[in-house]
C-alpha cells in the first residue's frame, strides 16, 4: 500500500484485518516513524485499535522503502494524493512518481492497483508508462479499484462497503483482487467488475452525484427562505420517496473536504478536455462556492459592519469526526470575517492543531465553546460536531455580548432559539422570517 494518508492507512489496516500481509509505504519519514512507534498521524475513529491489533499480529508493517514494499508483494496499491491543480485538473505527479518507482522493482508478476481517485484513462496510462520504463520481461497487470470510504467513518465504510468496484481486464488480475477482498465476498458485498475506464468514471460520477444532492438541497433552501417553507421538512418529505432516498439532502453551508470539490473540478476538466460542457456538474460547483459568503452575509444582516466585532466560530473541520481541513467552509468564512475587520475566536474538538499548522490566519484558539463565545458579538456554528448539538444555551447567551447565532448546519430549531432570546439565522428555514415578523425581538 503506497501512501499512508486517509485512504492508504485505513485500506492497509483493513486489508491486514482481512487476513492479508500488508506493507504500508510512505515517503514521509516522520509519518512512518510515528506509525512504527504506535502513533496515528490522522484522526479517524477506530483506526488506532485496528492498526495496533494488526501490527501486533505481524500482518501490518510500515516502511519508507518502496523496494521492500513492491518486491515483497503480489498486489501493489497506489493510494497517494491527487490534488487539484489551479486549472481544476488533477495533479498526477505523485501517482506517476510512484509508478516510476514501481517499474524498478517488478521482480515477479504483480497487480498494480490505482486506489487513488484518478481521471478516466489514468490507469491505462499508468500501465503504458510502467511498460515503457520496466525491463522487457516484467510481468504485471493494472487494476482500477476506486475507494468510496468517508472520513470520520472510514474504517466502518471499508469493512462494510455498499460495493467494491474493480476495473480489471485479465482473469489473473480479477482472481487476485477477489482473494484480497475475500472476506467481503463472504458477507455478500456486491463486487462489480468492469473495464478500467468504467471503474474510474463510477468514482467520479458517484462523488458528483452526492454533491448534486447537496447542492440541489441548498438551492431548495434558498427558495424555501423566499417562499416561507422549511427546508428540513422539504428534504424529509422528498427523502421518504425511495427513488430519491433520504441521505445527503442536508442543507447548510455546503460541501467541503479533500474530495467532493476536487473530484468535481476534475470531472469538469475531464469532460471539457473531450469537448463536452458539463452544465449540471459546473452548476453544482458554482452554487457550492457561494455558500460560505452567504453565511457571512446573514451575519452582516444581523450585525451591520463587522469591523471590530468579535465572532465565535464553532467547528473548523470540513465535517464532524475528522481533523481534515482541506477545502473546509470554515476557512472561507474565517478569511471573509478577518478581511472585514472582525476578530475571530474558534473552538473545534480535534482540528485546532491542524488549523494552527496549516492555515495562516490570525484567530484565537479556545478551550471550549463557552470560552470561544465569551464577549462575542455572534456565534457561527460551522461544523455539526455532536457536542455542539447539546450546547447549554442560557450559558452560551450569557457569555455573549450580542445574542446572534448563525447556524450554518441547521442543528437547532428556530423556535427554540427564539425562545432562548437568540437572533437566530440558519439555512432554508423560511419560517424563521415569518416568526420574526410575528414576534419582533
Ligand atoms: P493524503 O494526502 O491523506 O495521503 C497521501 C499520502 O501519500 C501522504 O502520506 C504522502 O506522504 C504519501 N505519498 C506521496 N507521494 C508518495 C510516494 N512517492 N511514495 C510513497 N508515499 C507517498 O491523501 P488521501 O486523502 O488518503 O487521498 C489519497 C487518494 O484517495 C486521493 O486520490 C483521494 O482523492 C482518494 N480518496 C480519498 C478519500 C478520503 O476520504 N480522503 C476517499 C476516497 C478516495
Ligand atoms: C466523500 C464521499 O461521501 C465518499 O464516498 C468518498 O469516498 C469521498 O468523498 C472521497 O472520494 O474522498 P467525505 O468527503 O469524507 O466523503 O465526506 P462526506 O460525508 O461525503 O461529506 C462531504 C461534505 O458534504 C462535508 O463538508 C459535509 O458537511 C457535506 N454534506 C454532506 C452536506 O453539506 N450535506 C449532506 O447532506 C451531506
Amino acid at each position: 500500500m503506497i501512501g499512508t494518508g486517509y485512504v492508504g492507512l485505513v485500506s492497509g489496516a483493513c486489508l491486514a484485518d482481512f487476513g492479508n500481509a500488508v506493507r504500508c509505504v510512505d515517503i514521509d519519514e516522520t509519518r512512518i516513524a510515528l506509525l512504527r512507534s504506535g502513533g496515528i498521524p490522522i484522526y479517524e475513529p477506530g483506526l488506532k485499535e485496528l492498526v495496533g491489533r494488526n501490527v501486533d499480529s505481524g500482518r501490518l508493517r510500515f516502511t519508507t522503502d518502496i523496494a521492500e514494499g513492491v518486491e515483497g508483494s503480489d498486489v501493489v496499491f497506489i493510494a497517494v494524493g491527487t490534488p487539484a491543480r489551479p486549472d481544476g485538473s488533477a495533479d498526477l505527479s505523485y501517482v506517476f512518481n510512484v509508478a516510476e518507482s514501481i517499474s524498478k522493482h517488478l521482480n515477479d508478476y504483480k497487480v498494480i492497483v490505482s486506489k487513488s481517485t484518478v481521471p478516466v484513462g489514468t490507469t491505462r496510462e499508468i500501465s503504458a508508462f510502467i511498460r515503457a520504463k520496466a525491463p522487457g520481461d516484467a510481468e504485471f497487470d493494472v487494476v482500477a479499484n476506486p475507494e468510496f470510504l468517508r472520513e470520520g467513518s472510514a474504517v466502518e465504510d471499508f469493512m462494510r462497503p455498499n460495493r467494491v468496484v474493480i476495473g480489471a481486464e485479465t482473469e489473473k488480475a480479477k482472481d487476485l483482487m477477489k482473494i484480497v477482498y475475500r472476506p467481503l465476498y463472504l458477507i455478500e458485498t456486491p463486487i462489480l467488475i468492469t473495464d478500467l475506464e468504467t471503474a474510474e468514471l463510477i468514482k467520479h460520477a458517484s462523488n458528483a452525484f452526492l454533491a448534486t444532492k447537496i447542492s440541489f438541497m441548498n438551492e431548495i433552501a434558498a427558495i424555501s427562505e423566499l417562499v416561507g417553507a422549511n427546508v428540513d421538512d422539504v428534504s424529509r418529505g422528498m427523502g421518504l420517496d425511495g427513488r430519491i432516498g433520504s441521505k445527503f439532502l442536508h442543507a447548510g453551508v455546503g460541501f467541503g473536504g479533500s474530495c467532493l470539490p476536487k473530484d468535481i473540478s476534475s470531472l469538469i476538466h475531464i469532460a471539457a478536455s473531450r469537448g463536452y460542457e458539463p452544465h449540471i456538474v459546473r452548476a453544482i460547483f458554482d452554487l457550492n462556492q457561494k455558500l460560505p459568503g452567504r453565511a457571512v452575509g446573514k451575519l452582516k444582516e444581523e450585525l451591520g459592519i463587522l469591523r471590530g466585532k468579535e465572532i465565535c466560530v464553532l467547528g473548523l473541520a470540513f465535517k464532524p469526526n475528522t481533523d481534515d481541513l482541506r477545502d473546509a467552509p470554515s476557512i472561507r468564512i474565517i478569511k471573509d470575517l478577518v478581511e472585514e475587520g472582525a476578530k475571530v475566536r474558534v473552538f473545534d474538538p480535534v482540528a485546532m492543531d491542524n488549523f494552527k499548522k496549516t492555515v495562516p490566519i490570525d484567530v484565537t484558539f479556545c478551550k471550549n465553546p463557552y470560552e470561544a463565545a465569551d464577549r462575542s458579538d455572534a456565534v457561527m456554528l460551522v461544523t455539526e460536531w455532536n457536542e455542539f448539538r447539546q450546547l447549554d444555551l442560557p450559558k452560551l447567551k450569557q457569555a455573549m455580548r450580542e445574542p446572534v447565532f448563525i447556524d450554518c448546519r441547521n442543528v437547532y430549531k428556530p423556535d427554540r432559539m427564539f425562545d432562548h432570546g437568540f437572533r437566530y439565522r440558519s439555512f432554508g428555514r423560511g419560517a424563521e422570517a415569518r416568526r420574526k415578523k410575528e414576534r419582533p425581538l
